[in-house]
């Protein structure tokens, strides 16, 4: 009776965590997705804790209690620019779980297994334990990389390519070692140690501006790796749960490929995203900037008819979301066609400015992805351009020696005229320089985005309401 329960929970756990995926790839079903995917994970965990198999209540409550209190602190402090560290971290609790399960199940091995089972069961044992592991040390590099721990720049060892396959070549002969030969723990905890250092070095050779990849590919490893512990432990809802994560994974990494203009097995194999010090582009940005105050844009804004909003990553770090919203508001009142276009990797997560948006009520119809609204620039007087730098960046297309040379960018030099909000004319994530700052319909509105954001919204305001007494005595007369 209670296994039937278990197998009844279970399904309805797997159901909700597809319903889940499902509602998180749109924006207006976001939260629902969310809310389904906690219930499933709630079903998953109470039907796991009644498993027949748990016996030690006391030692499960001593360190569920503390981890569900760590965990929900830890995720409600996070800012929304952390977040990609905050995935890295628990990616790399992921693979450490399925090393120790992994480790676990071999010293303390299910008796009831014989012949071809227990063979099967051991190369589970052998490959959960060899994902974990790449997931698990990868994962502690991309966090560091992403907390500034460890430069972002790619670490190029020579013959790196060869060194990974000799790693690999090594994790295969230790396979052969663990299941054909009675070496046992040896082989599988060398393989450990090799496969630690392989995560380790994939990582660290990439660069910055592939880091994206990176995390979804290490969600993906995640998952594999959970599936993995799912055969391992012979727990049908992991085996499904993980496998959800996986392939959901791997295709978010070819999602953002494909955005980023790179091959998958170019940012696996490293080497690319230079960061900073790596400027491989012959063309440095050079000419005339031409700044701009708050009142001009004001006018630019009043006088067009059509305006495209470009948000990055530095309207997500000066947090100026709400006051983007209530510009796009008053344009909207006087009836300005107002709308965001929203680069596939801006800002430092998958969806990041579609979360901020939805945050600060702008309306999901206005706003489009680049493939979407790309074409509508040389139709457009105003593109205003807050916090983006690299998803705007022409040498993209421009110059083939540029590090993000055929990266797809967002082409808001092709309207009327383009402000740009940022403090500087510092370079983005990639750390290329960007000439749209010098073209001759680029003006540049240097100063904090959410400062001048607010200014805008300030004399917009105070615009339209000298203009309404006017109106208001011009109907009188
Ligand atoms: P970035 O190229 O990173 O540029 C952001 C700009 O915001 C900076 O140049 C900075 O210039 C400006 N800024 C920072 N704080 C500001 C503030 N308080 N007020 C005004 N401006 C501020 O942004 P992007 O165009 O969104 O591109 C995203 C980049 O991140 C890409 O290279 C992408 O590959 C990478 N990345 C993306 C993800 C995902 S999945 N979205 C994850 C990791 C990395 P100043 O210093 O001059 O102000």
């Amino acid at each position: 009776m209670r296994d039937n329960l278990i197998t009844v929970a279970y399904i309805a756990a797997s159901a909700l965590f597809i319903l889940s995926l499902s509602g998180l790839s749109q924006q207006e079903t976001a939260k629902r997705g969310n809310i389904y995917g906690t219930i499933g994970m709630l079903i998953a965990f109470v039907a796991t804790a009644f498993n027949p198999q748990v016996a030690n209540y006391k030692l499960l409550v001593a360190v569920i209690i503390p981890a569900v209190i760590i965990g929900a602190i830890v995720a409600s402090r996070v800012a929304m620019t952390a977040m990609p560290e905050l995935v890295a971290m628990l990616h790399s609790f992921v693979g450490l779980a399925a090393v120790l399960v992994g480790i676990g199940n071999y010293l303390n091995p299910d008796s009831s297994l014989t012949g071809a089972e227990a063979f099967i069961h051991q190369v589970e044992i052998y490959v959960g334990v060899a994902i974990g592991a790449v997931t698990f040390t990868g994962s502690v590099v991309a966090f560091g990389k992403l907390r500034a721990i460890i430069p972002s720049k790619p670490l190029l060892l020579p013959a790196r390519h060869l060194l990974n396959l000799a790693m690999l070549a090594a994790v295969v002969y230790l396979g052969y070692l663990f299941l054909y030969t009675s070496a046992g723990l040896q082989p599988l905890l060398i393989m450990t140690a090799i496969a630690g250092v392989l995560g380790i070095h994939l990582v660290a050779a990439i660069g910055g501006a592939d880091m994206p990849v990176v995390i979804s590919m290490l969600n993906s490893y995640s998952g594999w790796a959970a599936a993995a512990a799912g055969f391992m432990l012979n727990n049908d809802l992991l085996i499904i749960t993980g496998a959800l994560v996986g392939s959901s994974g791997a295709i978010l990494s070819y999602i953002m490929c494909r955005a980023m203009n790179r091959s998958f097995i170019s940012v696996i194999l490293g080497g690319f995203g230079e960061g900073v010090n790596v400027v491989a582009s012959k063309q440095q940005a050079s000419g005339e900037v031409t700044p701009t105050n708050v009142e001009e844009v004001v006018d630019l804004l009043l006088n067009a008819k059509s305006v495209i909003i470009v948000p990055g990553y530095g309207m997500a770090v000066a947090q100026a979301q709400h006051g983007v919203s209530e510009i796009a508001a008053i344009l909207r009142e006087r009836e300005i066609n107002v709308r965001f276009a929203i680069h596939p990797v801006a800002g430092r997560l998958p969806g990041h400015m579609n979360v901020l948006l939805a945050e600060a009520n702008v309306p999901y119809d206005i706003v489009f992805e680049m493939e979407e609204i790309n074409e509508d620039f040389p139709n457009t007087d105003v593109a205003l351009v807050i916090g983006a730098n690299d998803t705007v960046n022409p040498s993209a297309l421009e110059d083939p020696d540029s590090p993000i040379a055929g990266m797809p960018v967002l082409e808001v030099w092709k309207a009327g005229i383009c402000v740009v909000m940022k403090r500087s004319l510092a370079t983005g994530y990639a750390g290329v320089e960007n000439p749209l700052f010098y073209k001759e319909n680029t003006r540049m509105l240097f100063g904090d985005a959410k400062a001048n954001v607010d200014a805008i919204v300030a004399a917009l305001r105070q615009k339209l309401s000298q203009d309404k007494p006017a109106a208001t005595a011009l109907a009188a007369a």
